[in-house]
């Protein structure tokens, strides 16, 4: 058995094992390209053929107010004459190995069984949900203008998505070799709102089919830099009600425009769990702290003794030498522990925190910062 990056040659046998392991679909239109900047695929061969496949996606995650070099875990499939031999693990590892030699300090993936990746460090952070909700009940007043984007609004519309992405935990900035297609591209439209000539929000939707009892307006995001512009959208989706009498948006754990309505709750139609492991633990010095916090968390993980140092701001991961105290984590401890999905006192009821309990209020302080977010499947 061997591990080795696919290239162009393997791309054929490549897409006959997405379809079976995840059915036969529409291919979208235009096609989504497999090899591209930002994409490593990965394989295993036995005999000469490729049987399982895995792929590293380039992405950059916001979390405490940063964007963190991210690994986004895709395409894993196994030959289903291969399944259950342990080809994931060696897989794997190759992939987090290369993904972390290439700077990524931590990576996510949507699991179809959680226990799949447990054993490499994967915990569940958040979900990107489906929600359903009236069509008529979103008018909410209102006024900024809106508009139909063009292609001349991408850069504005990525911008008012990457500034609402900051103020979260947990979702990708969309930025890099991976985000270079046009929001308006594979959508009925986009409409932006628009104030002294500046995007302040968008709305992508599509129109599907039917205008009876089924139609439905499917959103896939709506963001905003303030409250008035949500509203403008927010009355602009109303406006489809004798058409669609639902809406079903995209959206991850309470969205902002979740805030503003005055009756109707969103109905959760499905969930995709996002689980995400710490590559480095370096990774837990980047989210921006309070200056005034003055303080060293040594910790262990994987056998290794480290310190978190805090100060003036910033901090940094050393090593401790020998074990001085402090608390030891499991790797999904950890993972939990930097996306700020779970508190101390969770983390140690599920064994995945044990040891030294003199600093839990201060990692909590430090890392417990609102619910994780996320925005784009992959
Ligand atoms: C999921 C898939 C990649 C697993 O391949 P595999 O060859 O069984 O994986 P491995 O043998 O290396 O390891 C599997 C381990 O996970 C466990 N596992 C496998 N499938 C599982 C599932 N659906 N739920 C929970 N645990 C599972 C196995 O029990 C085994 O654990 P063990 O080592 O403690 O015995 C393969 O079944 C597949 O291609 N499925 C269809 C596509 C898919 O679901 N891809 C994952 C997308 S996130």
């Amino acid at each position: 058995m061997q591990i080795r990056r696919l290239t162009e040659a393997d791309e054929e046998v490549m897409r006959r094992q997405f379809t079976e392991a995840f059915g036969a679909f529409d291919p979208p239109e235009p096609p989504v390209p497999l090899f591209v900047e930002g994409k490593r695929w990965w394989g295993a061969e036995v005999d000469g053929r490729i049987v399982a496949t895995a792929l590293d996606r380039e992405y950059a995650s916001w979390f405490g107010g940063v964007r963190v070099p991210t690994a986004g875990i895709g395409g894993v499939t196994v030959a289903p004459e291969h399944r259950g031999a342990g080809l994931l693990r060696p897989l794997f590892t190759a992939v987090l190995a290369e993904a972390r030699d290439r700077g990524a300090l931590v990576s996510t993936l949507y699991a179809t069984a959680p226990a799949l990746y447990r054993r490499f460090g994967f915990e569940t952070i958040s979900s990107l949900d489906d929600v359903r909700l009236p069509t008529h009940p979103l008018a909410g007043g209102g006024s900024t203008p809106v508009r139909r984007a063009t292609s001349a609004d991408d850069q504005a519309i990525r911008a008012v998505h990457d500034r609402a992405a900051a103020r979260e935990n947990g979702p990708l900035a969309r930025t890099g070799p991976l985000f270079t297609e046009s929001p308006t591209l594979r959508v009925s439209g986009v409409s932006v709102a628009e104030r002294d000539g500046e995007v302040v929000g968008y709305v992508s939707w599509d129109r599907g089919r039917g205008y009876g009892a089924e139609g439905e307006l499917l959103v896939g995001q709506l963001m905003a830099d303030d409250a008035d512009a949500l509203r403008s959208l927010l009355s602009l989706l109303s406006t489809f009600a004798s058409v669609t009498p639902t809406v079903r948006i995209r959206t991850s754990g309470v969205p902002s425009w979740q805030h503003l309505l005055r009756a109707a709750h969103p109905e959760t139609v499905s969930s995709a769990p996002y689980a995400l492991a710490v590559l480095d633990p370096g990774a837990l010095a980047l989210p921006r702290v309070h200056p005034g916090i003055d303080t060293r968390l040594p910790f262990s993980v994987d056998g290794r003794s480290l310190t978190l140092a805090v100060a003036d701001g910033s901090g940094h991961v050393e090593p401790t030498g020998t074990t001085t105290g402090g608390r030891t984590f499991t790797r999904g401890g950890l993972a939990l522990t930097f996306a700020g999905a779970a508190t101390s006192a969770t983390l140690r009821s599920l064994g995945h925190v044990e040891g030294d309990t003199a600093d839990d209020v201060t990692w909590d302080l430090l890392f417990t910062r609102g619910p994780v977010t996320v925005h784009d499947y992959f």
